[in-house]
């Protein structure tokens, strides 16, 4: 198997690192670097418990190779601590989104947490107007497997809504078909074959 250095930019620290062609990136990141934020989860692309950013943009980490990162920018969960606001109380440091998620109880376990803040710090970097639909389709693919969705939803609602631009449904009901105990419906995979 042929190996290949590689260069990387990850949470803003400059890493070196000699791999084979077929590693992929999660376990680059976890297993030669250190960075445990992101979970291996199916290892198929499904749970999302592997997500981070790649030059900004959210991808599963389990569906890339760690050359393709060769180059680029990659953050993991533990590169937004230190770049949220500075709140003086407990949390101090976290990133909005993470606020949101312990304030609206949407912290969740260790292996679809990681993931999911990461989807959802991509989706308001996007675009902080949201509705519950529009979040909850974002989230389709970032899967827990045992508790819900309803208090993930609502922190990111009301992230949003930190961020003044959002534009919640004003009856905050439950929108287009969407159950209250799952991400929106079409394509979400439920991780049972995980
Ligand atoms: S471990 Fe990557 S999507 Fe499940
Ligand atoms: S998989 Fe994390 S709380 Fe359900």
């Amino acid at each position: 198997m042929s190996t290949h250095e590689l260069t990387l930019t990850v949470n803003d620290a400059e890493e070196r690192l000699t791999v084979e062609a077929r590693t992929l990136l999660v376990h680059a990141l976890r297993d030669e670097l250190g960075y445990t934020g992101p979970k291996v989860g199916c290892e198929r692309g499904k749970c999302g418990s592997c997500t981070v950013h790649l030059d900004g943009e959210p991808v599963k980490s389990c569906t890339t190779l760690a050359v393709q990162a060769d180059g680029r920018e990659v953050t993991t969960v533990e590169g937004l601590v230190g770049n949220g606001v500075e709140t003086g109380g407990e949390g101090d440091g976290l990133h909005p989104v993470q606020t949101a998620l312990h304030e609206a109880h949407g912290l969740q376990c260790g292996f679809c947490t990681p993931g999911m803040v990461m989807t959802i710090v991509s989706l308001l970097e996007d675009d902080a107007e949201q509705t519950e639909e529009s979040v909850r389709r974002a989230l389709k693919g970032n899967v827990c497997r045992c508790t819900g969705y309803q208090n993930v939803v609502d922190a990111v609602l009301a992230a949003a809504e930190g961020a003044g631009r959002a534009d919640v449904a004003a009856d905050g009901g439950s929108i287009g078909g969407c159950a209250d105990s799952g991400p929106c419906g079409d394509g979400a995979d439920d991780g049972g074959d995980a």
